[in-house]
């Protein structure tokens, strides 16, 4: 299983949801690839985490130091089995990336994962304080653990 996870900066969000799907995967004995990629980085490909995405994800025990922001692109749809857009922005600017490579049964919203169909948000904690991105991590780790139990029961490592 290859799993992309996707918003604006690769800096904030999706970094985090790559390392916490990526450790529940892992502790859940599941061969899992985990990758993230921004749909509007310009400036902050190659950048680490935000230092306050480094520091929730390191009070809960996952180290995100090493990941580096890339830019999404219509070639990840060839990579990837399933991709999670953080936001309904990202969705938009994802579908006029891929242009044809777009393949709708690939993608949806994290959040609908926990809460189907309600098309919620992850909010962008860009702009806020410390406390946005506790916020973030814990609907993050919600929605991860919910894409283990669907798709990691099967317990062959897929
Ligand atoms: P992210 O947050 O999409 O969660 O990585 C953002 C990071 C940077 C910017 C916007 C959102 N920015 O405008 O630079």
């Amino acid at each position: 299983m290859k799993i992309l996870m996707v918003c604006l900066g690769n800096i904030c969000r999706s970094p985090l949801a790559e390392g916490i799907l990526q450790h529940k995967a892992e502790r859940a004995g599941l061969k899992w690839r985990l990758d993230s990629a921004g749909t509007n980085n310009g400036y902050h490909v190659g950048e680490a985490p935000h230092q306050l995405s480094q520091k929730v994800a390191k009070l809960n025990k996952i180290d995100i130091s090493n990941l580096r922001a890339r830019s999404f692109t219509a070639e990840d749809f060839d990579q990837f089995d399933k991709i999670y857009a953080m936001s309904k922005d990202v969705l938009s600017d994802m579908k006029a990336i891929a242009k044809k490579k777009y393949v709708a049964g690939k993608v949806d919203l994290l959040m609908n994962e926990l809460y189907p169909g309600k098309n919620m948000d992850v909010p962008d904690p860009w702009y806020g304080s410390e406390s946005g991105y506790h916020e973030v991590f814990k609907m993050i780790d919600s929605a991860c653990e919910k894409i283990i139990e669907k798709y990691g029961i099967s317990g062959n490592g897929y």
